[in-house]
């Protein structure tokens, strides 16, 4: 019963996501559940709960729904045509709402599952494959690359107006927060590399708009 809900979330996801082009395609999904059952392990948590909300966490998104309630009612919805009990829908549900970064706003997850699942999909925000998907939603949003007014400094302290969004700001913004905010061990773990790495590019990055990379050549 389990492997057949499964399966049919995997369809589901495909079928609602397949033509999505910023950044929560089907093969993030993908790579969220496979890093979900991983952490799942490591945690001793549910398997089929971490890997049903991973399939399902971004059907529910209000980036791609009219709204965040919209999102849920679908999602919701199709739990219940699916005949999936009621216990599971309502945890798969909460973790669905609750996981989002929301300026680091939300509350702490409650379930082990929900901090799994949420470990799942920050850790893809993170390292080359973080950097590219920020890259490819800031093109989607029609977002500027980089500030030129901006100091790499003061970024935190840049005063924030939606025309100065950049997709170099994300990374202050969001990305090199999110290393603090895992909730297990391992996912700390795979992210301390992944970490590094963004920092060595918007090193690389910096030193090259400056240009400054060329100094000892
Ligand atoms: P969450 O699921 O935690 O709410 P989002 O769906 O907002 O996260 O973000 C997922 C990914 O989409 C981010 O890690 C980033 O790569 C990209 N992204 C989201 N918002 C922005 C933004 N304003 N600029 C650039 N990339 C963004
Ligand atoms: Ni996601």
């Amino acid at each position: 019963m389990n492997a057949e809900i499964i399966k049919l979330a995997e369809q589901f996801a495909k079928q609602q996501l397949e033509s999505d082009t910023s950044g929560h395609d089907w093969w993030h999904i993908h790579r969220v559940r496979r890093l979900a059952l991983e952490l799942a392990r490591h945690e001793d948590a549910d398997p089929f709960i971490c890997e049903l909300a991973a399939l399902l966490h971004d059907v529910a998104d209000e980036k791609l729904n009219e709204s965040k309630e919209a999102g849920l009612w679908k999602v919701r919805h199709w739990l219940e045509g699916q005949g999936v009990e009621l216990k599971t829908i309502e945890e798969v549900m909460t973790i669905i709402a609750t996981m989002s970064f929301n300026g680091g706003k939300n509350p702490p997850m409650e379930t082990i599952e929900g901090k799994v699942v949420q470990d799942a999909d920050r850790l893809d925000a993170l390292g080359a494959i973080g950097i590219a998907r920020t890259f490819l939603y800031s093109g989607f949003k029609g977002h500027l690359l980089h500030y030129p007014e901006a100091d790499f400094e003061t970024f935190e302290k840049l005063d924030y107006r939606s025309d100065k969004k950049t997709a170099i700001y994300h990374f202050y913004e969001k990305l090199l927060k999110l290393k603090d905010l895992l909730n297990t061990q391992h996912a700390k773990k795979i992210a301390a590399k992944r970490h590094q790495f963004m920092l060595d590019f918007l090193t690389q990055f910096c030193e090259e708009w400056e240009m400054k990379d060329y100094k000892d050549i």
